[in-house]
C-alpha cells in the first residue's frame, strides 16, 4: 500500500493552496479551508469532475474552499505509447478488466498523505456489486476528512487492487452503469451537503427524508390555491403543534405504503 501518513488537525478559517494531479479549472488553485474535507477520484475521465457537484449549493461550497476535490487522471500512470489501462480478462470471456498495476500506482499517489485510518479516510470502490448507498453511509462519510474514490470502467477492478488495498465496495442500485463517476457524483452529492456551512441552513437537512428512517412529508409553498388545488388547510393555520402532528402523520403513511422495508426498520429499533 502507498504511504500514508496522518493528515493535520482541522484549523477551520485558514487558507491554503493545493495543486490537482489534474489541473482542472474549477478545483485547482482555489484556495480551500486548510483540512477542509477532501475528495480524492481516481478516474478515466477526469474531466467529467466536478460535473453537477460545480453547479449550485455544493459548487459554491467548493469554491468557497469549504470541500476540495481532487481528480487523478488514471490515464496519466497507464503503460506504453498508447498508455494501456486495461487488458484481457484472465479465464477469457468477454470485454476488458483495468490493470492492477495501473490502478495501482494511482492509488498509491491518491493514498499519499491520507490517513491509513478507513474512519477517518474511507477508500471507496464504486461498483453494482457493493453495498447499496444509503444516508447512513453519507453521514459516515462527511464526518471522515476526506474520502478516496475509485471509479470503475469496462469489466470492472482486478480483484486484487480491491483486496490489497481494502477497499469498501459500494453501490448506488441495483442497474449497471457504464462507469462509476456518475455513482461518484451522486455519493459525493448526498455527503458533501451535510458538511457544515454547504447548504447554508444547518437545519434544512434535520427533517429530510431518512432521517429517522422516515420519507419526508409533503410540501408546499404559495399560491395557496393552485388550478383548483388547496394547500391543506392545517398547514396555513399558524398552529405549530398542528403542523408538526400532521407532518409526522404524512410521513409515516408514506413509508408505510412506499417503503415498508424502512417502516418495519423503524418499528423495530424503536
Ligand atoms: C459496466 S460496469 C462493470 C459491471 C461489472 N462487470 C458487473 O457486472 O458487476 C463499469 C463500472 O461502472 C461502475 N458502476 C456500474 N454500475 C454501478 C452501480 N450500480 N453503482 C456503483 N458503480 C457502478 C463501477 O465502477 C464499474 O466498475
Amino acid at each position: 500500500m502507498g504511504t500514508m501518513t496522518t493528515r493535520p488537525t482541522k484549523s477551520h478559517g485558514r487558507l491554503s493552496q493545493s495543486a490537482s494531479l489534474q489541473p482542472r479549472e474549477l478545483m485547482t488553485d482555489r484556495p480551500r479551508l486548510k483540512g477542509a474535507w477532501t475528495a480524492k477520484v481516481v478516474t478515466l475521465f477526469p474531466e467529467t469532475f466536478p460535473g453537477v457537484l460545480g453547479a449550485s449549493l455544493t459548487g459554491k461550497a467548493l469554491k468557497d474552499g469549504l470541500w476540495a476535490l481532487e481528480p487523478i487522471g488514471l490515464r496519466t500512470f497507464g503503460l506504453g505509447k498508447h498508455r494501456q489501462v486495461d487488458d484481457t480478462p484472465a479465464g477469457g470471456g468477454a470485454g476488458l478488466v483495468m490493470k492492477p498495476d495501473v490502478m495501482g500506482r494511482a492509488l498509491d499517489m491518491a493514498c499519499s498523505g491520507t490517513p491509513a485510518d478507513p474512519t477517518k479516510w474511507p477508500r471507496v470502490y464504486l461498483s453494482p456489486r457493493g453495498k447499496p448507498f444509503d444516508q447512513r453511509d453519507a453521514e459516515r462519510f462527511a464526518k471522515a476528512d476526506g474520502m478516496t474514490l475509485v471509479c470503475g470502467r469496462f469489466e470492472g477492478l482486478d480483484q486484487r487492487v480491491i483486496d490489497h488495498y481494502a477497499l469498501e465496495e459500494i453501490s448506488i442500485g441495483d442497474y449497471v452503469l457504464t462507469g462509476g463517476e456518475l455513482a461518484a457524483q451522486v455519493l459525493l452529492d448526498a455527503t458533501v451537503r451535510l458538511i457544515p456551512g454547504v447548504l447554508g441552513n444547518a437545519e434544512s437537512t434535520q427533517e429530510e427524508s431518512f432521517q429517522n428512517d422516515l420519507l419526508e412529508h409533503p410540501q408546499y409553498t404559495k399560491p395557496a390555491e393552485w388550478r383548483g388545488h388547496a394547500i391543506p388547510p392545517v398547514l396555513l393555520s399558524g398552529d405549530h403543534g398542528a403542523v408538526a402532528k400532521w407532518r409526522r402523520e404524512q410521513a409515516e403513511e408514506l413509508t408505510k405504503l412506499r417503503r415498508p422495508d424502512l417502516w418495519t426498520k423503524t418499528q423495530t429499533e424503536d
